[in-house]
């Protein structure tokens, strides 16, 4: 694999380049491997100077959320490397001139961050000045809208472009955390030998946002939370959590391996998913006053191979819940008898292992000890961890992935075979979705979608702590 000598950003003034994209790249300058000059491809008409403005007060905005200070040594060597090319995506003059301003450059990356009904005609006028033959081109998600206009949209990229050189992004598997799955399964040997249908008694993953869509009413409206981050990040972060071991690390391996996992994912039928909306969605900007979009769903789903045969897996995700958390909680079966119970009726926590992939990112096990006195009894104790705190701060996923495509590493990306998978898990919840359920802002959706686990959804650790 050959390092890229060059970044095209199209997209530049839109939102992920403001909020994910400059931060990263700017946080790669810090570290000294951001080697590369970035070429941004706008439609605004703005100038070098009003560019490199925006790209500035976009990375002094992350550091004041982050509270941490901005050092202006790296901004401005960051922004000695950012140039603009100004013209219309669907002017094939715009594609000249980026031609020129990159002639010399053996390698580029060409990163859309623009909406993905322009995919194919950005890669086209990008084929037109035959910059796709060496480029690496990144497309963002969602890859498609559903199973048939994911395949058309690969129909009509792969005519211009390989396979290996398209990288698809599910920024989850920029993340560390996310990675971390695979890590905690496959490189310790205590928690593998009960991974599976024998030990596990289902598995509950949520992904909830105290927020609501922020302005991103017209994008966020056409998609919904399925598409938004079902289909995606939750669907990536079930396949790590379940896969069988892959035979290397190799791209290739990981990539089989989560193809035969979303493989076995039984199909969803419309009336088993739970759809929300909340109250006050349709006064959104950009939202239509009818809308049928939801902003929560909720589904239990079964994967039927060997390991996982007959273990429920649940999920959700919503817009301005009770709070901001990306979990996922693995619950074991109750030991054979319960020798430390004096209440039958009343059985011990179950053993949990949540992994939380939030911005505290870290893994909290739940387990039975001794209760303190002369009874034989136990108590639920948790042993947590913070990553930042044991392993020291993580890298923001985004800064991870323009690394990974500069590197010509797929390890990172989906695969379109996994992507068409996973649109086929949803095809028939997507062509006749179920009836709305209204909820209220800082609840954790629609009643129904609590009623989903028998027993409740497992409150452990403190981020949980406000979960019914
Ligand atoms: C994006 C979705 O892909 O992921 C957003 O479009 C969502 O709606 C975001 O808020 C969540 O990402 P993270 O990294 O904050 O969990």
């Amino acid at each position: 694999m050959s390092r890229a000598d060059v970044l095209v950003l199209f997209g530049a003034t839109g939102d992920l380049a403001k909020k994910k994209l400059f931060p990263a790249l700017y946080e790669m300058e810090a570290t000294g491997e951001l080697e590369i000059p970035v070429f941004a491809v706008a439609s605004s008409k703005w100038t070098q100077e009003e560019f490199k403005m925006r790209a500035s007060s976009s990375i002094r905005e992350r550091k004041e959320v982050l509270e941490e200070p901005v050092d202006e040594d790296v901004l401005n060597k960051l922004l000695d490397k950012l140039f603009l090319v100004v013209g219309d995506y669907k002017d094939p003059l715009t594609f000249t001139k980026l031609r020129e301003a990159i002639t010399g450059f053996k390698l580029p990356v060409i990163y859309l961050a623009i909406t993905p009904g322009m995919f194919t005609d950005v890669t086209q006028g990008l084929a037109n000045v035959n910059l796709t033959a060496s480029a690496r081109v990144v497309v963002e998600k969602p890859f498609g809208r559903d199973l048939s206009s994911a395949i058309d949209l690969d129909e009509s990229l792969k005519k211009l472009l390989p396979e290996d050189q398209i990288y698809r992004i599910d920024h989850y598997l920029g993340k560390e955390s996310v990675e971390d799955l695979l890590a905690f399964r496959f490189a310790n040997t205590l928690f593998e030998p009960v991974w599976n249908r024998n030990y596990i008694s289902n598995i509950q993953i949520t992904m909830s946002e105290d927020f609501g869509i922020e302005g991103r009413g017209n994008f966020y409206d056409e998609v919904g939370a399925l598409r938004d981050v079902v289909q995606n990040h939750l669907l990536q972060v079930l396949s790590m959590l379940t896969m069988e071991p892959p035979i290397d690390m190799s791209s290739r391996a990981l990539q089989d391996e989560k193809l035969k996992t979303l493989s076995s994912v039984r199909k969803q039928i419309p009336d088993d998913v739970i759809r929300g909306q909340y109250v006050g969605y349709l006064d959104e900007t950009g939202v239509a006053k009818n809308s049928q979009t939801e902003t929560f769903i909720a589904m239990k789903l079964y994967i039927d191979n060997w390991r996982w045969a007959g273990v429920p897996i649940y999920l959700r995700t919503g817009k301005k819940m009770a709070e901001t958390t990306m979990e996922a909680v693995v619950e074991f079966k109750q030991p054979p008898r319960q020798l430390f119970s004096l209440n039958s009726s009343k059985l011990p926590d179950p053993n949990i292992v949540r992994f939380r992939m939030g911005r505290h990112d870290g893994v909290d096990l739940s387990l039975q000890a001794k209760s303190p006195g002369y009874a034989l009894t136990t108590n639920t104790i948790d042993l947590t961890v913070e990553f930042a705190a044991a392993l020291g701060e993580r890298k923001e996923a985004y800064e991870r992935l323009l690394d990974a495509a500069i590197l010509g590493d797929h390890f990172r990306f989906t695969r379109i075979d996994a992507v068409l998978q996973s649109w086929a898990i949803f095809d028939d919840v997507l062509k006749a979705p179920s009836k709305l359920q209204p909820y209220f802002e800082g609840s954790w959706g629609p009643d129904e979608a609590q009623e989903l686990v028998p027993g409740g959804w497992a409150i452990c650790g403190k981020a949980a702590d406000k979960s019914p």
